[in-house]
């Protein structure tokens, strides 16, 4: 069995966390798998919010989401979303990738305009509704990440949006809460979902080979 599948057995949505705080470098190699990850058109239209602060983590759990895992976390990740993607937005990703790749902003013309036509049909709900599939996008890779440096997690839609977006702010920043995610270490006393097994669509159900 490959290494990643064995990995992917290995985690769980931990129920609960130890408290114990995770390596740095492990912290790090999460998020940049995070910034590596693929999004629609490259535009990346979310924030991550890495709260390691627990009198913040406590404010959010008292308001927000009163799972355990919020409290007992090293770190808390936060996705959030855009909740309009401008043409002033598309500009500055099209600057991005010109300054990077050291092509001519001319040469993106085609792609930004094709881009401004797509998402300036769509209302803003939809632009967000895109947006926090992205954001999905990157919880999942997060998910995979953290299975590989061995480090527990805990992705969570369980939790009031309004009052999250309200203690951090996020209206006033163009974002929207779109879904947690804690990463620790798992509590094998308290958690008995450590040990259950994986339940699991067989491959004939899931796949359809053609
Ligand atoms: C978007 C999303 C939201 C989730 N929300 C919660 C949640 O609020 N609380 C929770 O305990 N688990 C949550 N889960 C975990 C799922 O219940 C879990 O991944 C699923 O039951 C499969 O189990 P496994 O991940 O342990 O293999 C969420 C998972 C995803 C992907």
């Amino acid at each position: 069995m490959s290494n990643l599948i064995e990995q992917l057995n290995w985690r769980y949505a931990t129920k609960r966390m130890t408290g114990e705080k995770i390596p740095a470098e492990k912290l790090q190699t999460i998020l940049e798998a995070i910034r590596l990850t693929a999004s629609n058109a490259g535009l990346q239209p979310y924030t991550i919010f890495v709260i390691s602060n627990e009198e913040l983590k406590k404010e959010i759990h008292q308001k927000a989401c009163p799972q355990p895992q919020v409290l007992e976390s090293s770190h808390l990740l936060v996705f959030t979303n855009k909740t309009n993607i401008s043409s002033e937005y598309i500009d500055e990703m099209m600057q991005l990738v010109s300054t990077t790749r050291n092509a001519p902003l001319e040469s993106l013309s085609g792609f930004s305009s094709s881009l401004k036509n797509y998402f300036g049909g769509k209302t803003e709900e939809e632009k967000a509704n895109l947006a926090s599939r992205d954001a999905h996008i990157a919880l999942g890779t997060a998910l995979i990440a953290a299975a590989s440096e061995l480090i527990d997690a805990a992705p969570m839609g369980g939790f009031n949006p309004t009052a999250l977006d309200e203690v951090l702010n996020l209206k006033e920043k163009g974002l929207q809460s779109t879904v947690l995610l804690a990463l620790g270490y798992r509590n094998q006393e308290l958690d008995l979902l450590s040990k259950a097994k994986k339940a699991r669509k067989p491959f004939n159900e899931l796949f359809i080979k053609i």
